[in-house]
């Protein structure tokens, strides 16, 4: 496969205003969503939940990939159909989380560094076969009292860019997820300082590795303060920071940067990805979204089959939002449509 494939297909996840839909929750993670909403999580309910948002009707003019996790890149809509297969059928591009998870990095206290490079060659041509087109590896940058420390960032940078590296050989777009956490309680100047200095790390790895960078996405955190903070980052900010910051660090091909809600509310994302569109730069500026896309759905279902409708209908709803928060025509009177 060539390069332009590659520029295509990560071009066309983010076109005409459209995002991703990241539904890679590993099976501890969407235990701890199912837990708050009293959801047993086997392989049927989270079959039966991501049959539930692939299905949906529409989605397809809002969200232009999918991220989807090993087990459910196996797994079949109640038709039969399997997953890949029935979102591609709607023209949305099918992913697959790779990364096997953020693990304490050793010698640095409080640091972590994601694996998943050993066997990744071969896991690859698997994904490709059962019909994956792009993937994710998440970075985790934690800040705190003297950390994130260079040598944290540079291990997570080389190991995006090894990871970048074979999804490319492999014809799959990377999506490269640097993710500097909003866990604590630090302003925006900081997470500021750090967003910049982990893009740096970054881009001198997918540079030193020779990295196509028109054939893959960006999926970072805004530049936010920290969740305990005393002080909240309004829209504005948030705006003016992110996008000088990608302006600085980010090179203007790469065909586009996704953003993850990273523990922002439902409309707290889209508000600041709507604020940031008015900023705007020259890449799309969209979204890559898992609890921001599925929190009002996952509310709404509660495991129960005659929910379905009703849990569509808000995971559709915010799908939209965050659509017209990539063309900056977000508005708070649009929420109150929200359907019941
Ligand atoms: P959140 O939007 O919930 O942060 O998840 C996005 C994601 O895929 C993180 O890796």
């Amino acid at each position: 496969m060539g390069w332009q494939e590659l520029y295509d297909t990560a071009s066309s996840i983010v076109a005409d205003h459209k995002g991703i839909l990241a539904a890679d929750e590993s099976t501890g993670t969407i235990k701890k969503r199912f837990d708050t909403i009293g959801v047993e999580s086997t392989e049927e309910t989270r079959r039966a939940y991501r049959n539930l948002l692939f299905t949906t009707e529409g989605m397809e003019d809002y969200v232009g990939g999918v991220i989807l996790y090993d087990e459910t890149i196996r797994q079949a809509a109640d038709d039969g159909t399997p997953f890949a297969e029935l979102l591609a059928g709607k023209g949305v591009v099918p992913g697959i989380k790779v990364d096997t998870g953020a693990h304490d990095m050793a010698g640095f206290p409080g640091e972590k560094v994601t694996e998943g490079l050993d066997g990744l060659r071969g896991r690859l041509e698997e994904y490709v076969e059962l019909g994956a087109r792009f993937a994710k590896w998440r970075a985790v940058i934690t800040i705190g009292d003297g950390i994130p420390t260079d040598a944290c960032l540079h291990a997570n940078a080389h190991a995006l860019a090894r990871y970048a590296a074979l999804c490319q050989e492999a014809g799959i777009v990377p999506i490269v997820e640097p993710e500097v956490l909003m866990d604590g309680g630090h302003t925006v100047e900081t997470c500021d300082d750090v967003t910049g200095r982990t893009l740096r790390a970054v881009f001198a790895e997918l540079y030193a590795q020779d990295i196509h960078l028109r054939g893959t996405l960006l999926k970072p955190n805004m530049v936010i303060a920290g969740q305990d903070a005393t002080a909240e980052s309004p829209p504005d900010q948030v705006a003016r920071l992110t996008v000088h910051s990608f302006l600085r660090h980010v090179p203007a091909l790469v065909p586009g940067i996704v953003f993850l809600s990273g523990g922002q509310s439902e409309v707290e994302a889209t508000e600041n990805l709507n604020a940031i569109n008015q900023v705007g730069g020259p890449w799309p500026l969209s979204f890559s979204y898992g609890r921001a896309l599925q929190a009002s759905a996952l509310q709404a279902w509660r495991g129960d089959a005659a929910n379905v409708e009703t849990a569509q209908a808000a995971f559709l709803h915010r799908a939209r939002m965050n659509a017209l928060a990539t063309a900056g025509q977000w508005s708070a009177e649009l929420e109150e449509a929200v359907p019941a």
